[in-house]
């Protein structure tokens, strides 16, 4: 059997078209969906549309689908997720709320669990260490290479003694999961862990495209293949531009652009930019309010534009 693991879409409908052609060419039979469906590219209704049609897929949640349930108001911090819903008609966002948080398989001798983080398999030996701040911290230069990437987070993981104890009581399984938008896997003799990266908004620092990985079960024995289709950004954005999205949601759409064309974490970073200049406005109102969102996205942007003159891509 050949499974097709993806995560993460974030409404990314083009990454997931090439994800899903790319699989198929590959030999894949059946694929894994490990949650996070809308929430930053404007195709949530497409990407609804295709995972509900798939009769080849095992589907669970992610914590995005939470979003959808979000108030009307006027804030502009919580726009994108009331234009996703809005996006949405209530049987799509039903159809969402109703997916399980976790499935578990059997194949050929191997049980696979799904969830989308770690933590419920792992505890915090992967989201608390191996997460965007940690790439940010220890890898600032501008693209990040996959063998060193992986050699870290496998060699940091093996010489955790937290998680040598947490492995110890684990039962023998392949254990995938998404969440942390950073493509990586490891093979150890009773445990597989993968995480696929994110489809549609992958934060890895590798190259721009579309990640996600092949988990082949023949005869018992198992291989793990990363893949990674390659795509213009610079097309994407363009088409994102011309949505309904980016003209309700400008501030949030263009943040993500960053995030495509550096493929690391800018939100984070946004948002706590934002948090010091609503303080230091004293401004209390949480949500931040659409005045306060705009105001200190236009700083963030000017403050970027003076570090991407000294030649640093943001
Ligand atoms: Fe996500």
């Amino acid at each position: 059997m050949k499974y097709a693991i993806v995560s993460d879409i974030h409404g990314n409908y083009p990454a997931l078209q090439l994800v899903i052609e790319d699989a198929l060419k590959c030999g894949a039979k059946e694929f894994l969906f490990m949650g996070d469906y809308c929430v930053s590219a404007p195709w949530p209704a497409e990407v609804w549309e295709t995972l509900h049609s798939m009769k080849n897929a095992r589907i669970i949640c992610g914590n995005e689908e939470q979003y959808l349930r979000v108030p009307e108001g006027e804030d502009g911090q919580f726009e994108i997720s009331r234009w996703c819903k809005n996006a949405l008609s209530q049987e799509q966002r039903d159809w969402f709320f109703g997916l399980p948080n976790r499935m578990d398989l059997h194949c050929e001798g191997w049980d696979i669990h799904m969830c989308h983080s770690s933590e419920e398999f792992i505890g915090n030996a992967e989201t608390g260490h191996y997460n965007v701040t940690w790439l940010r911290e220890n890898h600032p230069e501008e693209r990040v290479k996959r063998e060193v990437l992986l050699r870290e987070i496998c060699m940091g993981l093996r010489s955790n003694e937290d998680f040598s104890e947490i492995l110890g009581a684990l039962p023998k399984g392949i254990y995938i999961f998404g969440h942390t938008h950073i493509q990586w896997h490891m093979q150890l003799e009773n445990h597989i862990f993968i995480n696929p990266g994110s489809c549609g908004l992958p934060l890895d620092g590798g190259e721009c495209g579309a990640p996600y990985t092949l988990l082949t079960i023949e005869e018992g024995q198992i291989e793990v293949e990363e893949r990674r289709v390659v795509y213009d950004m610079h097309e994407l954005i363009g088409r994102v531009k011309s949505s309904d999205q980016y003209t309700k949601a400008k501030v949030w759409s263009e943040v993500i652009f960053r995030e495509w064309l550096t493929v690391k974490d800018k939100m984070l970073l946004f948002l706590r930019f934002v948090e010091q200049y609503a303080r230091g406005i004293e401004d209390t109102r949480r949500p931040f309010a659409k005045d306060t969102w705009e105001a200190a996205y236009m700083e963030w942007r000017k403050k970027n534009e003076l570090i991407s003159a000294q030649g640093t891509i943001l």
